[in-house]
């Protein structure tokens, strides 16, 4: 009998995976769940087409035993040495070897499967591609992903993942599509994941708590969203660098708290932008009416004030701009024009559903210093003794967006250990599938084709 020891696991002899219940008190309970750390055995009757796919045998066992539920038996014919027809597992040529197939991709979309994701994945070194979006994983992602040197595009998100974000994905050479929303990812953002050369970042809905890295405006990314967190602090100023690359960019539903950068007009390229429900004060500035490719503008519930720029309603692909609960004072009349807008609770003295006159009196009364933020590392240094931030305590707290998409269940521990599951009957029947789904805005370009 062959046991196979791949020397990368020798980091990790011993498996422990802590899952902590997101709903105990901060320093709670925590359970131990999983403690493992014998290896794979390979049945000396199996015989495998080279020792590449040899390999993603021992990293597809070990991930099969790492399951605890699969309500779709997703995995039931993951047995036998033919990997490449196991569900969910895509294999192509290799690329430094075309004559030899490999493992090139899972992909597991909405599985419901339980369980953590083993080292010895990190055994799967052909793989471009790993989407396991909408399943119950917990855990970590394992060091062993750092040996993926092909990964192109990951896709962990609508999971419960927890913990810091995973750095050990910034020194993935050739990823470019990177969705961890919808988990339990907590802590700061390391500053080095804006000036990885990535296409697409997806952060929404984890608990990320921290200033956006000064260094935002580096990322060549075309998406960028990062709603529904507790970003705080400053727009980063370097926002306008984005221009050449971005399309679109979501920072709603966070703490933000300072003025728009007022090179937001190089945002050219932009289609949608969206920081909604947040506390940005200041006005919108003029450069915006140069975002030509604008088509979704959503800027409520924030305080802004001020006249609203007049070329940014004429912009001739803006269909939709919200502006609503903020302390405008003027508006172009352009902006009635287009397919939709919303404007109530402003202070717009010919439009109904607006604020009273006092509460605009009250709050316009306090002049806002955009330099306060010190968002401008340059600035900081020449004013160092401007007034703190005019915040008015009556002003609307941003509360959870009506429109955050929230799929997520209340995040639940993993269940207690289970023994490895038997294996399946010869003669199982092929599971029934859940349609094989794109991830929602899978990105265009796909390593697989
Ligand atoms: C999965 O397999 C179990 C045991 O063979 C069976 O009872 C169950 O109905 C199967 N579920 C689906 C969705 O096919
Ligand atoms: C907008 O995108 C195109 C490619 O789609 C690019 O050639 C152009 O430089 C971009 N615009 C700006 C202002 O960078
Ligand atoms: C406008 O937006 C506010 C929230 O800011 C919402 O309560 C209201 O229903 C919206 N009105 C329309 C007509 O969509």
């Amino acid at each position: 009998m062959r046991i196979y020891q791949p020397t990368l696991l020798t980091f990790a002899t011993t498996v422990i995976l802590l899952c902590i219940s997101a709903t105990a008190a901060p320093g709670g309970s925590r359970q131990l769940l999983y403690s493992r750390d014998d290896p794979i055995t390979i049945p000396p009757y199996l015989v495998f087409e080279n020792a590449r796919l040899e390999r993603a045998y021992v990293a597809l066992q070990a991930w099969k035993r790492a399951i605890i539920s699969d309500p779709w038996n997703l995995t039931a014919n993951w047995f036998g040495s033919r990997v490449c027809d196991y569900n969910g597992v895509v294999c192509s040529s290799s690329l430094d070897d075309p004559s030899i197939k490999t493992v090139s991709g899972v992909d597991l979309n909405h599985g419901d499967i339980a369980g953590h994701l083993p080292e010895e994945l990190g055994l799967l070194t052909d793989i471009a591609l790993f989407h396991v979006n909408s399943n119950r994983f917990c855990g970590t992602l394992p060091l062993g992903f750092s040996q993926l040197s092909l990964l192109f595009e990951l896709d962990l998100s609508n999971n419960r993942f927890a913990g810091k974000f995973p750095e050990l994905v910034i020194g993935l050479p050739k990823l470019k599509y990177l969705d961890l929303r919808y988990n339990e990812l907590e802590g700061e953002l390391p500053e080095s994941l804006f000036d990885k050369d990535l296409d697409a970042l997806f952060l929404n809905s984890n608990r990320f708590v921290s200033k956006i890295p000064v260094n935002m405006g580096n990322s060549p990314v075309s998406v960028l969203v990062l709603a529904s967190n507790r970003f705080e602090g400053c727009i980063p100023t370097s926002f306008g660098k984005m221009g050449k690359t971005l399309n679109e960019i979501i920072l709603m539903d966070n703490g933000l708290q300072s003025c728009l950068p007022n090179d937001m007009g190089l945002l050219r390229n932009v289609t949608v932008l969206d920081v909604s429900y947040n506390w940005l004060v200041g006005e919108l500035p003029e450069s915006m009416g140069q975002m030509e490719k604008l088509e979704v503008l959503n800027v409520e519930r924030n305080m802004l004030s001020g006249v609203i720029p007049e070329e940014l309603c004429s912009l001739k692909n803006l269909k939709e701009f919200r502006f609503g609960s903020n302390y405008f004072t003027g508006e172009p009349s352009t902006c009635c024009n287009l397919e939709s807008y919303n404007s109530t609770m402003n202070c717009l003295k010919d439009e109904k559903d607006q604020r009273s006159t006092m509460e605009c009196k009250l709050f316009l009364s306090k002049p806002v210093d955009c330099d306060s933020f010190k968002c401008n590392p340059v600035t900081a240094c020449v004013s160092p003794s401007t007034p703190p931030p005019q915040i008015s305590p009556s002003s609307p707290s941003p509360v959870a967006s009506p429109i955050s998409p929230s799929p997520s269940p209340p995040a639940r521990p993993c269940p207690p250990i289970y023994p490895p599951p038997p294996p399946p009957p010869e003669s199982s029947p092929y599971a029934q599938q859940p349609a094989v789904e794109i991830p929602r805005n899978s990105p265009s370009q796909s390593p697989m084709n």
